[in-house]
């Protein structure tokens, strides 16, 4: 009767296990990608054009909790009751950072697109104002007509007049305080911070290689996209782990 008793709290145990392992896969399956970058910087146009935005083309976009920051090295100060802001690479970098900011809150009211962690309008669109920004030596245009139309963006209208008003300073202020809460404070743009967890390793990988950098946080049902040398660990994990049952049963 002992025999019985714990051989059901055995058999009980391995359910339990696999069922929560099974739970678990659910939970965790995407990653938080944070990016802190700055709507002029070339580096930042750089990995948003060449890695993340290439990256979320795939199948990829499924494993990516997607938070953009796009605020950098800016400041800010209240004079007057008004925001005033001082940005890193000049005032029309300021006006970058604000069409952005309003559409991250603007576009199909901020809410990600179904079954993704982010909108994809908002991302398509973002990623045509890095690509396609005009810089010329005293002036700059951001391409917000053409970048709407090309992604289908609506309301483009509001975010211009949400930028160039007090709503675009309240929405680049608020991401001026995520980006101040960073930990360590941020040092250099862009800055990419996977779960939450700032390593300066993923950071620089991610630059290089996005695709490598947010691999390394998949665990389960990797896309074939993240098939490498990690494809191979996991299949001679599931070998040892049949050879070592394989054993227990023999003895
Ligand atoms: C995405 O994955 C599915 C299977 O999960 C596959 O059929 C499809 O070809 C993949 N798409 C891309 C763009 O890789
Ligand atoms: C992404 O993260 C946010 C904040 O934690 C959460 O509310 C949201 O449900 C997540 N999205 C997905 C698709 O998991
Ligand atoms: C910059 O160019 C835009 C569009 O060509 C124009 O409307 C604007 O007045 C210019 N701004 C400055 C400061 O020259």
């Amino acid at each position: 009767m002992m025999v019985g008793k714990s051989s059901f709290i055995f058999f009980a145990s391995i359910a339990l296990f696999f069922a929560s392992t099974v739970q678990a896969q659910h939970e965790d399956h995407m990653v938080y990608v944070d990016v802190y970058y700055e709507s002029l910087c070339p580096d930042s146009i750089k990995f948003f054009t060449k890695q993340l935005y290439p990256s979320l083309q795939t199948n990829l976009s499924h494993f990516v909790n997607l938070t953009l920051l796009p605020y950098g090295k800016s400041d800010y100060t209240t004079v007057q009751n008004q925001l005033e802001f001082t940005c890193h690479h000049g005032p029309f970098e300021c006006e970058g950072n604000k069409i952005q900011a309003c559409a991250l809150a603007l576009i199909e009211k901020g809410q990600p697109s179904e079954g993704l962690g982010y909108n994809r309008i908002t991302v398509g669109f973002i990623n045509c104002l890095m690509d396609k920004v005009d810089r010329q030596t005293s002036n700059t245009t951001f391409p917000l007509k053409e970048c709407a139309e090309i992604n289908q963006v609506t309301n483009y209208v509001d975010i211009d007049n949400c930028a160039h008003h007090v709503d675009g300073s309240k929405h680049l202020s608020t991401l001026g305080e995520l980006t101040k809460n960073l930990k360590p404070p941020l040092t250099s743009v862009p800055t990419i911070v996977f779960n939450k967890q700032y390593r300066k390793e993923d950071s620089d990988l991610a630059q290089e290689n996005f695709v490598r950098a947010l691999c390394q946080y998949i665990h389960h049902d990797k896309p074939a996209e993240c098939s490498g040398s990690s494809g191979l660990k996991t299949s001679f994990t599931i070998l040892v782990l049949l050879v070592s049952l394989a054993f227990a049963k023999l003895f």
